[in-house]
């Protein structure tokens, strides 16, 4: 029987905290990724854009607006704004004077917590270039303490193929919302062999054939355990939940 047969359940190494542990603190904070930590998570999914001067930042919008004290887009931020930005208040007055960090400040606090990262780049229309994105983020990746472990994933092809381009040490996982009919063609163009998954798109047809071409799937972002129960079997490599606890209990 292979392993994938007996398993009921994601290994404590394939369950990644979604913007940090962001069931129980503001998410893609340092504070999230502590509570993930905690928590007894090895790895944390954040995502990660540019301000109109170029700084790499640990934010999922293209606004400040949702997750912090202040208004308005990344790009008409610098990092000078940053020590203005409150973004934990927002979430829970204990968590006032929280930073929106930027991804040089979470890289060093990935080291600090013995936290690996699955770092999700997103593209803005802001962003002067894709090659600028995906090259500071690389630059600011490189500089991580020695243990640490990255993976990349994005929802736009071109980055994980600039990504590839830049450095071949990195997993690459494309992600979808709903898998394409032309999925095998769009993994082996970039090439990457990492799927994620949003978990109401998952079929046991899906799983079985990615696991039959040697591609892992993760599922996002699922926070209890029943709605993946039936999958582990069927080949499901890991998750990305908001609540780790849920799945490492
Ligand atoms: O990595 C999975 C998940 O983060 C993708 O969606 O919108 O939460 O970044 P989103
Ligand atoms: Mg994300």
């Amino acid at each position: 029987m292979k392993e994938s047969e007996r398993r009921s359940g994601p290994s404590r190494s394939e369950v990644q905290a979604h913007r940090g542990a962001s069931a129980i603190a503001p998410e893609n904070t340092i504070a999230a990724f502590r509570a993930a930590a905690e928590q007894g998570a090895e790895w944390v999914e954040l995502d990660v854009a540019l301000l109109g001067d170029g700084t790499a930042v640990v934010i999922h919008d293209v606004s400040v607006d949702r997750c912090s004290s202040s208004t308005g887009n990344l790009g008409d931020f610098t990092a000078a704004d940053l020590e203005t930005i409150d973004a934990g208040a927002w979430f829970d007055p204990r968590f006032r004077g929280e930073p929106l960090p930027t991804l040089a400040a979470a890289v060093s606090a990935l080291g600090e917590l013995g936290l690996n990262a699955n770092v999700e780049i997103k593209q803005h229309p802001h962003h002067k270039s894709l090659d600028q994105l995906v090259k500071t983020v690389d630059e600011h990746l490189r500089a991580r303490a020695p243990q640490t472990e990255i993976m990349i994933s994005s929802f736009d092809a071109a980055a994980l193929k600039r990504m590839h381009e830049l450095n071949q040490g990195y997993e690459l996982a494309m992600l979808w919302s709903k898998v394409p009919d032309d999925w095998r063609e769009v993994l082996q163009s970039i090439p990457a062999t990492t799927v994620h998954l949003g978990y109401k798109s998952l079929s046991i047809g899906f799983l079985e054939e990615a696991v039959r071409h040697g591609i892992k799937v993760r599922a996002w972002t699922s926070n209890d355990p029943r709605q993946l129960a039936s999958f582990w079997h069927a080949g499901l490599t890991g998750v990305i939940t908001d609540d780790p606890s849920a799945y490492l209990s």
